[in-house]
């Protein structure tokens, strides 16, 4: 099983960005927990980090020309605005978990919509870098049992 791990803007600056409320773990180091747990399941891994709305679709898209078998999806900011990214999600149907480090249900206001998630499988916010882990595991489950949209 092939899963490619997509984080959007501001997320290459974990570790010191807001400690408070994503935590002290760098990205690099986020990755490298969640390529441990997902290599103990058979499950490979790719990567990529991007501010740009634009290269972010373009990665959604190549997931697809890959034949990948899920994308976990932090689109940061976006997920609050990006009609374009949930459309690339729609596009390439690609079974998607869109995930959160933080609880967006219990921040400020703008952060409860998201309007990507109509488009995914699932979501996961407010369990820190453990979401990753679970989305890896909702992956696996939902595509072994034929749970697939
Ligand atoms: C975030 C939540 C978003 O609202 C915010 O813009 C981010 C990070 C999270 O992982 O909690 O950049 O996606």
């Amino acid at each position: 099983m092939k899963l490619v791990i997509i984080n959007g803007p501001n997320l290459n600056f974990l570790g010191t960005r807001e400690p408070e409320v994503y935590g002290t773990q760098t990205l690099e180091e986020i990755e490298s927990k969640i390529q441990e747990y997902a290599e103990k399941q058979g499950v490979s891994c790719s990567f990529f980090q991007s501010n740009s709305e634009g290269d972010l679709i373009d990665r959604i898209q190549q997931a697809h020309m890959d034949k990948a078998d899920g994308i976990i999806l932090n689109p940061a900011a976006y997920t609050h605005y990006s009609y374009a990214i949930h459309d690339a999600v729609k596009a390439v149907a690609v079974p998607t978990v869109e995930i959160h480090l933080s609880a967006i249900h219990a921040r400020e206001s703008f952060r409860k919509e998201s309007v990507i998630a109509p488009a995914c499988i699932g979501q996961i916010s407010g369990f820190g870098a453990t979401g990753y882990l679970l989305a890896v595991q909702a992956l696996k489950e939902s595509t072994n049992s034929g749970g697939r949209k």
